[in-house]
């Protein structure tokens, strides 16, 4: 892809804790075209942060990129120094974390967190500081008398449009989100989404967004990463993949989060929790609690299959068994959702 402006090529990272390291991140690769939305999901524990902080060359020890390129516009960032990735960082790509309460500094106001982003990249004029400090608040609808307000003073809405707009401040190309939304109630959660997705519309950058809830990216991602256990488990175009989810856990993963507008109900879309990465399942990652288990599952251990434009690392799509591709699609999965959903409304 020629306009990929982020390539992740064969990444792994691993946690260098005692006894055996753990890799959190296995062997992931992913393009990112310019302007493009993708989605990466998983449940929690799954490596998903720990590959956007890898991405944005934040990880610290005990983590550590064990193998692989992070290459944005051109550059493979694993390689650059601290001082070479200062000059990239906030400019050229940003990042907003899950806790705009962990990420602000609580005894700065709004303008002085601005300023000093501002300043520690060039611009020093205060005039220019200010105005662009109006302008990001303004864009991401936050009254700019706000600049003047501490982040406590501020809602956890508002707080993390704060963030986004610190993001914004030097209009970078990628933005990196990791579950900027999930302390929000599901109301504010929603407008959130709308907001930051105008925002991309008008501004043109990409995102790449964390997230554990995968309904919440269905309408905004243009491509979706499902993770399970620091492998890439499927990727694929979002409508693709949430109307005929080819791999067993993707099915789970939409079982368990029928619907963004409807209660939120436990379907037990799958038993268990993801492995200790210090002592996975043989085979397969994913096959102790895959409906879909087949003997060879735990002992062979699967490729990233390509497949009808996707990838999804799952023996039923190994290439001696594309017979065996016809996983019920997402409409079955959805409307079983639903009537599960409405059974526990009653
Ligand atoms: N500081 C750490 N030290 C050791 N292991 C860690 C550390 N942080 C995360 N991990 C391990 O890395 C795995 C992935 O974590 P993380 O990237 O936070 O997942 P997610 O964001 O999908 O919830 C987890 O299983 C966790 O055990
Ligand atoms: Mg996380």
């Amino acid at each position: 892809m020629s306009d990929a402006i982020l390539e992740v090529r064969e990444l792994s990272v691993e946690y260098l804790t005692r006894g055996e390291p753990a890799q959190a991140v296995a062997d992931v690769s992913l393009e990112l075209a310019a302007g493009e939305f993708l989605g990466v999901v998983g449940e929690s524990g799954c490596g998903k942060s720990t590959l956007l902080f890898a991405i944005a060359q934040l990880l610290s020890p005990p983590a550590e990129i064990s193998r692989g390129e992070v290459v944005f516009k051109g550059q493979n960032m694993v390689q650059m120094t601290e001082k070479q990735l200062r000059s990239v960082r906030w400019k050229d790509y940003s990042v907003v974390m899950q806790s705009a309460m962990n990420a602000l500094n609580p005894v700065k106001s709004i303008a002085a967190q601005f300023a000093d982003a501002m300043r520690a990249h060039g611009t020093r004029a205060k005039a220019d500081i200010t105005k662009r400090s109006r302008e990001v608040l303004e864009l991401v609808g936050i009254d700019p008398v706000h600049l003047s307000s501490f982040p406590h003073q501020l809602s956890g809405g508002m707080r993390q449009r704060a963030m986004i707009a610190m993001a914004l401040l030097f209009s970078p190309e990628l933005i990196l989100m990791d579950e900027p939304t999930s302390a929000l109630d599901v109301v504010a959660q929603r407008s959130l989404m709308v907001q930051i997705k105008e925002l991309q519309r008008e501004l043109g950058f990409a995102i790449v967004f964390v997230t554990h809830d995968m309904s919440l990216v269905s309408h905004f991602s243009d491509r979706l990463v499902v993770m399970y256990a620091g492998q890439v488990a499927e990727l694929g175009p979002t409508r693709e993949v949430f109307d005929a989810p080819m791999h067993p856990y993707t099915v789970g993963l939409l079982e368990a989060f029928p619907s963004i507008y409807g209660p939120r109900v436990h379907l037990d879309g799958i038993p268990g929790s993801p492995p200790d990465l210090a002592a996975l399942p043989s085979g397969c990652r994913f096959h102790p609690r895959c409906a879909r288990c087949a003997p060879a599952c735990s002992t062979t251990v699967p490729e990233l299959y390509a497949v009808a434009g996707r990838e999804v690392r799952c023996l039923l799509y190994s290439a001696g068994r594309k017979g065996a591709a016809a996983v019920p699609g997402a409409a079955g999965a959805r409307e079983r959702a639903v009537d599960d959903e409405t059974r526990s409304d009653a």
